[in-house]
């Protein structure tokens, strides 16, 4: 009997080489290094879709209506790959104190299927996954900590064991001359990110890795 660990990245930032879509690389490498992983990485911002528009279809009592989603987009097959994932790695930059746009939209198509009215609130997909946030900022780690526990507790009720990665006070721009951003110390923001944003990538490696090791399921072969 052998083992195998089903892996999706999914990349709520804009761009693909920025710190966001590095660290999330990252943690993808860190899971795809163990033993039996296959995956892949999707981004949310080259897909056509929209958020959970409430049509409640995914709470009829129907076999072919309960727990999906009734939407037809491009995010339909990304939900799909989502529901069979024994990892999945989420990656969003900071935007206004939360979230992009993009990931939430996500979320609330892929939360909302998931979970019923019912009083008993079981979650209604037959995997639980192993959930790994990575969120990049400008802020300090520690003003959004709260934010980081709701979210990751959020998940971990509605889908499965979560947990993240940050890496804050990012660059966000190679020159900050050529903008009006006297707010931050450009010099410091240089300097982390030459000397802490790897780290923060290590971390994140090893974050997708020990999400990958504990997701690992037997298989029949
Ligand atoms: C529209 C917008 C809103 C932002 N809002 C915040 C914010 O509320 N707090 C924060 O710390 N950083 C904020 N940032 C900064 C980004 O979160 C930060 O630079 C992040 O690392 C960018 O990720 P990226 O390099 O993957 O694009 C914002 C950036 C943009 C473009």
């Amino acid at each position: 009997m052998g083992e195998a660990v089903n892996i999706l990245a999914i990349c709520g930032a804009a761009h693909k080489s920025r710190n966001t879509a590095t660290m999330l690389r990252n943690a993808f490498d860190g899971a795809m290094s163990v033993s039996g992983a296959s995956g892949e990485t999707v981004y949310l911002y080259d897909l056509n879709f929209k958020g959970c528009v409430g049509c409640h279809s995914c709470k009829l009592l129907e076999e072919k209506k309960f727990a999906r989603c009734a939407v037809r987009d491009g995010l339909t097959p990304v939900l799909a790959k989502a529901i069979d994932a024994d990892v999945l790695l989420i990656g969003s930059p900071i935007y206004f104190s939360d979230i992009t746009g993009e990931t939430r939209s996500f979320l609330e198509r892929y939360f909302f299927p998931g979970l019923t009215y019912n009083k008993d609130r079981v979650p209604v997909y037959p995997k639980r996954p192993k959930v790994g946030w990575v969120f990049t900022m400008n802020a300090p780690g520690e003003f959004y900590k709260d934010f980081f526990a709701g979210l990751v507790s959020m998940t971990s009720r509605m889908i499965g064991e979560a947990e993240y990665a940050i890496a804050y006070q990012t660059q966000q721009f190679e020159d900050y001359s050529k903008y009006a951003a006297t707010a931050f110390d450009a010099e410091m923001v240089k300097r982390r990110h030459i000397e802490q944003f790897p780290r923060d990538c290590e971390a994140a490696f090893e974050m997708g890795r020990r999400l990958a090791e504990r997701g690992r399921q037997p298989t029949l072969d």
